[in-house]
């Protein structure tokens, strides 16, 4: 291969000017690219977020606050440790995003050359699914509160054969409101029985649709990507079935319409690795080992659940599911002395739910035991506690009650399924045009301690990001090679994305 030639060469190592120790980051080229990434989505005029961070007059006033909600890493909001597994697509900051802001901070917000800065992120009702095959919007629907409202809406599928869903994508009809969304599919009709009963559009319901026969699909937080299957995999979109879309409505929005749809990409089950979706982890039929769920009041209390599997399965994504007394859960694979963690939400925050991805499969052999483990916390120091004072609580769909649920996205293992890489983040987020004009080259590869890029551009801006698309380094630089250390970033693929006046050049290396 091209690389073992270089890594046995010696080369020059010119001194490398930075431009960038000179003069601090800038909010142009170092701040303006990780907070239109990470904060704009839901912090802009009409987002989900209580004040908009979407230009450097806004950023530069609320300074302190976005050095303290980046610092505590409370923002973006990503509940699940980092500790215990890792995930696709993980909305996280990376430890320099978070040292780049900080210092911009402190160097008072040196503004730097505007033409460089990065196009704001627009939010509109355009697709980015690859391609949009159904589209399923519900009926107009006014919010008449100001209290929370979770309301579902069931709308037919209208498909008369089996389908694979692809991709899935919410589109909030209303940015400013629609706090959360969970989609079902329902083979019954009992959800559009329901919603029919009801005089408006949709009808009440929380966490659940009301419906045993629904199934989850996938769920959505604002400013969140499509959702799309990785290589050959997708779940099944089973013929006459009902969509639900339920959504949490935050309190304080009395007299807001909302018109949300989801957006489907579909292919042929022929084509597909069918991946399903179901919650083996629950607390009905008494089925929680110290059950039933119930916690009485002025208590915190814990639940596990374990489930044998009956077959050879890979494990792609998790979803946790609780009520407002959630305070932690997490769920790990126990196989004969091993144990490998699956998922470790320590502070449990109902608006926050989401579906994590892995990045590999987590392959579970016939006879391992799926362990989940929640508590929950019925006292006063629970600000979301539902009852004040506590009352005792069972398990239930009402928002005072309460759930165990722990969904699992799986298919039936094949071979080499350990070493599959599922983490497939589209190197558009680079916004990076005619790549490759100008070739650098990165060696050894894969590298463990530092990476030697060469063949740099005269002035090139040289950024290298990890695969879900946070800046790792960042650097303005006059040498045609850098060394970058790289002995504390985790392991995995990074990209080397490099511009300058002859163009953009992106490399790939694997850090190990
Ligand atoms: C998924 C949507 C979302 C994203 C992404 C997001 N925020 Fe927020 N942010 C919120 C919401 C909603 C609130 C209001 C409090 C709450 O509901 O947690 C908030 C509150 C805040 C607050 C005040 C409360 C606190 O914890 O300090 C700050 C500061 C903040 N965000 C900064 C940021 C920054 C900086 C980023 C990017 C690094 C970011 N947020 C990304 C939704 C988001």
């Amino acid at each position: 291969m091209q690389f073992k030639r270089f890594s046995v060469l010696s080369f020059l190592i010119f001194s490398v000017l930075k431009i960038d120790a000179q003069s601090g980051p800038n909010w142009s080229e170092h701040v303006a690219p990780i907070i239109y990434k990470s904060c704009t989505p839901c912090h802009s005029a009409g987002g989900i977020a209580p004040f908009a961070l979407s230009n450097y007059n806004e950023v530069k006033y609320l300074g302190n606050a976005v050095v303290s909600a980046t610092q505590a890493k409370r923002m973006p909001p990503f509940p699940a440790s980092l500790e215990k597994n890792r995930y696709a697509h993980e909305n996280v900051l990376s430890a320099y995003e978070i040292d780049v802001i900080k210092r911009w901070n402190e160097n008072n917000h040196p503004q730097g050359d505007t033409s460089k800065e990065p196009k704001k992120p627009v939010q509109n009702s355009k697709s980015d699914l690859p391609r949009v095959d159904a589209t399923y919007k519900m009926t107009p629907y006014l919010v008449k509160t100001n209290d929370d409202v979770y309301r579902c809406f069931a709308i037919p599928s209208n498909l008369f054969i089996d389908k694979m869903i692809k991709g899935m994508e919410v589109v909030p009809g209303n940015r400013k409101i629609v706090h959360h969304v969970l989609i079902f599919q329902d083979t019954s009709q009992k959800p559009l029985q329901l919603d029919n009963a009801d005089p408006e559009p949709g009808y009440s319901a929380f966490g659940s649709t009301g419906s045993a026969t629904s199934v989850l699909m996938g769920m959505y937080v604002p400013g969140q990507s499509p959702f799309i299957y990785p290589l050959d995999f997708a779940a099944r979109l089973k013929k006459n079935s009902v969509i639900v879309i339920q959504i949490h409505y935050p309190p304080g929005i009395n007299q807001i319409w909302d018109s949300t749809k989801l957006n489907l990409m579909l292919e042929d089950p022929k084509s597909q690795r069918e991946v399903f979706v179901q919650s083996p982890l629950n607390f009905s039929n008494n089925s929680l080992i110290n059950g039933p769920l119930y916690i009485e009041a002025n208590t915190i209390k814990s639940f596990s659940n374990r489930f044998v599997m009956p077959a050879k399965i890979s494990l792609l994504a998790v979803a946790p599911h609780m009520h407002l007394l959630g305070d932690s859960i997490k769920s790990f694979l126990v196989n004969g002395v091993d144990t490998t963690d699956i998922i470790d939400i320590p502070k449990w925050d109902f608006h926050w739910q989401m579906a994590y991805q892995f990045r590999k499969p987590i392959v579970s052999p016939k006879g391992s035991v799926l362990w989940g483990k929640a508590t929950y916390d019925n006292t006063y120091a629970n600000p979301h506690n539902p009852n004040m004072p506590p009352r005792d609580v069972a398990a239930g769909e009402g928002t005072a009650d309460e759930m165990f649920l722990i969904y699992y996205w799986y298919t039936l293992y094949k071979t080499g399924d350990e070493n599959l890489e599922l983490d497939t983040t589209p190197l558009k987020m680079l916004n990076v045009s005619g790549i490759n004009k100008n070739k650098i080259v990165a060696y050894p590869n894969p590298s463990t301690n530092e990476i030697r890029v060469i063949n740099l551009p005269y002035r090139s801006n040289i950024r290298v990001y990890n695969s879900v698309g946070n800046l790792m380094y960042g650097d303005n630089v006059i040498s045609p090679t850098i060394s970058i250390n790289i002995q504390d970033w985790p392991v995995g693929v990074y990209i080397i994305h490099s511009a300058g006046s002859q163009g953009d050049s992106i490399f790939r290396f694997i850090k190990n």
